[in-house]
């Protein structure tokens, strides 16, 4: 019998990813999502890529009720949690909508998945809870800290999920702190597709490179990095969804949870993804630098090696492989999912 896994948040951007992923590593999943930040388009192309109807319920994962329902129609072993809002500006102006939706939704599906007996839980947290690294790299351990509402969200989600494997260790948890996932499936048919203007850097590259903006802005050249401008630790989201699937294999082959980085452990300047964009794309990304972005830390890396020796897993394309398939998704959907 296959494992089946209850996908939150299913149709968004990582999401839709990892359930490819989880599909090709033998998993059955049932996704769910109220499209709020995402498409039902994403479910036609998941058909044709993984040849399968995806078996998908439509619901906010804050409703109780719809949750409950969910579970009594399908019994699921475990749960991916990706249903949450992610925009800092966005969480630091609407503080209630964030803890309500991130918080809500992350305690009304494992108050379910406990009634239902299904408790390996992995979970979106955020290299974000390291907030300004002391040290790099980032190893599991250092200091933890939230400069915004969103970050605290996770945070406190991460707290939640220990005090649940505290008070019953049949709960098996995995925190999973994504460091900058960009790239898309190497088909072009799924990728990132934010609504209105984009916060992060690869979309709003993307979006230059093929003309749907006229400039991108540099937050700042005057860090103490190489070049000047921040440098991140980008990882491709088809290795990131590959590193669900191994923190899942972990959680039913051992006993236990565990919190670990995904990353690459390579930083990249502003300017070296701007680069590697154009190269990838062959179009130019103009650029104006401007002062910095508030809340931006100069720069943040994985040391990924927890990962290694854990999972077994770590991540295998480069920059340019990212950029080449971020512009393959953008120049094949201009418009995202309604082009
Ligand atoms: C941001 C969030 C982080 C969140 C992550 C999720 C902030 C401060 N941090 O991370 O909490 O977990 O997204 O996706 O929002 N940049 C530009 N011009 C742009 C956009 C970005 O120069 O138009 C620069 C930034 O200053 C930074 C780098 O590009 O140096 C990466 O920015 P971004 O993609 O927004 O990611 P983070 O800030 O690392």
């Amino acid at each position: 019998m296959k494992p089946t896994v209850l996908l939150t948040g299913a149709t968004g951007y990582i999401a839709s990813h990892t359930w490819l992923a989880l599909q090709a590593a033998g998993f059955s999943v049932v996704g769910v999502d109220d499209f709020s930040n995402s498409s039902p388009e994403v479910l036609k192309r998941l058909q044709v890529l993984s040849g399968q109807a995806p078996v998908f319920e439509q619901a906010n994962v804050c409703d109780a009720a719809a949750v409950e329902a969910i579970l009594a129609r399908h019994k699921v072993d475990a749960c991916v949690h990706f249903a949450a809002f992610k925009a800092v500006g966005e969480s630091t102006a609407q503080p209630l909508a964030y803890y309500a939706n991130n918080l809500g939704g992350l305690l009304t599906v494992c108050a379910a998945l406990q009634r239902h007996g299904a408790r390996r839980f992995v979970f979106s947290s955020s290299a974000t809870v390291y907030g300004q690294p002391e040290r790099l790299p980032l190893h599991e351990d250092a200091a933890l800290s939230a400069t915004n509402p969103y970050g605290q969200t996770k945070l406190m989600g991460e707290q939640i999920l220990r005090d649940l494997g505290h008070a019953d260790a049949a709960w098996q948890t995995a925190c999973l702190r994504y460091f900058n996932p960009v790239g898309a499936h190497e088909s072009g048919r799924i990728g990132e597709d934010p609504r209105g203007t984009p916060n992060n850097l690869m979309p709003y590259v993307a979006q230059v490179a093929v003309g749907r903006r006229p400039e991108l802005s540099v937050y700042g050249n005057d860090y103490p990095t190489p070049d000047g401008t921040g440098v991140r630790d980008y990882i491709h989201v088809v290795d990131l969804a590959e590193g669900h699937v191994a923190a899942l294999r972990r959680l039913f082959d051992s006993p236990g949870s565990f919190t670990v980085n995904l990353g690459t452990g390579n930083g990249c300047s502003v300017l070296d993804v701007v680069a590697a964009f154009a190269k990838a794309s062959g179009r130019p990304v103009p650029y104006r630098i401007l002062g910095r972005r508030p809340g931006d830390v100069a720069a943040c890396w994985a040391d990924p090696s927890l990962a290694r020796a854990l999972l077994g897993w770590s991540a295998r394309h480069d920059l340019a492989r990212m950029c080449e398939d971020s512009w393959r998704w953008q120049s094949m959907n201009p418009q995202g999912f309604t082009s």
